[in-house]
């Protein structure tokens, strides 16, 4: 056998992969425990935590629960929680009014955790999708064929000041009404609230990714069984530029930060936003990327820890300041 001839190069990219300390070295992102946003589903008076089939791990709390849970990130160093209600079917109608009482559940939630853990930054998403019987995250028009969005941003602007009076730090218009952002920063500053932020779902797709999070708030029937569906206020997930268009608008009409949603899916989408715009950018990674990766590794096809930090890191990489993942607690504790 004829001994092969070394090559004569000068770069030899292995080099820096020679051992650990060396790839640490030139380690170009690094997931800290300070990127993470941990999304919280909360019930009225559950007694035990109620786990969610599609999301294995992830359990709606009662209110007791969720301060003992919030308390337990904000010490593995989990900066920030957001909280989705689950509400009883009781409390839904077609126009979404609990949304609007000043003692609905996600604001006792809210009075609770601040009280208990002050310094976690508490987000609450502004949307009706919990409250409705239909499942849009807006009210719909007379002829019932539209979500009628005017009428909707009116509602989330007084949804948004009560989220500020129970003492939230950043309210997360989640519904992708035109103009939500302007309102909802106008009502904030009537009513005296300069330093309650606002984190805009600005690049919301229409995903499929987001069925779990359906089972998991119940929300499921604006789906698609429906003639009305989300795709007439989420995005399409063929564009990008639409994206770009609808960061730039959410920052002129006040956002303090940005997000893609879904994030997997759309690294493309917050590279190009991490680029356009100079106001951080938060990424969702959504309940189908968690359901997908617990799903493989339960039937053995894939390494469920090596997964989801390669998941999380893709994220960061592609630009996003701060990541919001149902994994973000054994992600904490994985870090220490
Ligand atoms: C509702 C809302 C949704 C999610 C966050 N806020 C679902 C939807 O738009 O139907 C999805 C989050 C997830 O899938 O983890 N405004």
């Amino acid at each position: 056998m004829a001994k092969t001839p070394k090559l004569s190069l000068l770069q030899r990219p292995r080099r820096l992969r020679r051992q650990p300390s060396r790839r640490a070295l030139v380690a170009e992102t690094v997931l800290r425990v300070e990127d993470l946003i941990a999304p919280l589903f909360v019930v009225e008076g559950k007694a035990r935590p109620d786990p969610i089939a599609s999301m294995p791990g992830v359990f709606r709390l009662g209110i007791d629960d969720l301060v003992k849970e919030c308390r337990e990130l904000h010490q593995l160093g989990v900066p920030a929680v957001a909280l989705f209600p689950k509400l009883s079917p009781k409390l839904k109608n077609e126009e979404g009014t609990e949304a609007l009482n000043p003692e609905t559940l996600v604001l006792r939630a809210v009075r609770a955790v601040r009280k208990a853990v002050p310094e976690l930054t508490i987000i609450t998403d502004v949307a009706l999708d919990p409250y409705t019987t239909h499942g849009h995250d807006g009210v719909l028009n007379e002829a019932g064929d539209d979500v009628d969005n005017d009428r909707t941003v009116a509602i989330l602007s007084r949804m948004a000041v009560l989220q500020a009076e129970a003492g939230v730090d950043f309210v997360a218009p989640s519904d992708m009404m035109d103009g939500r952002v302007g309102a909802i920063r106008l009502a904030l500053e009537t009513a005296g609230f300069s330093d309650t932020g606002i984190l805009a779902y600005s690049a919301k797709y229409n995903s499929a990714y987001y069925g779990p999070f359906r089972d998991a708030v119940g929300s499921a029937q604006a789906a698609g069984t429906r003639l009305l569906s989300k795709a007439t206020y989420q995005m399409n997930p063929a564009n990008r530029r639409e994206a770009l268009r609808e960061v730039e608008l959410d920052v002129a009409e006040g956002a303090d930060i940005v997000m893609v949603k879904p994030a997997g899916a759309y690294l493309d989408i917050i590279r190009e936003v991490r680029n356009a715009t100079g106001t951080p950018v938060a990424a969702y990674q959504v309940s189908g990327e968690y359901a997908q990766i617990h799903a493989a590794a339960r039937l053995g096809w894939l390494d469920l820890a090596r997964c989801r930090d390669e998941s999380l890191l893709a994220i960061k990489r592609a630009g996003a300041d701060m990541i919001l993942t149902y994994f973000a607690k054994e992600v904490a504790k994985a870090l220490r």
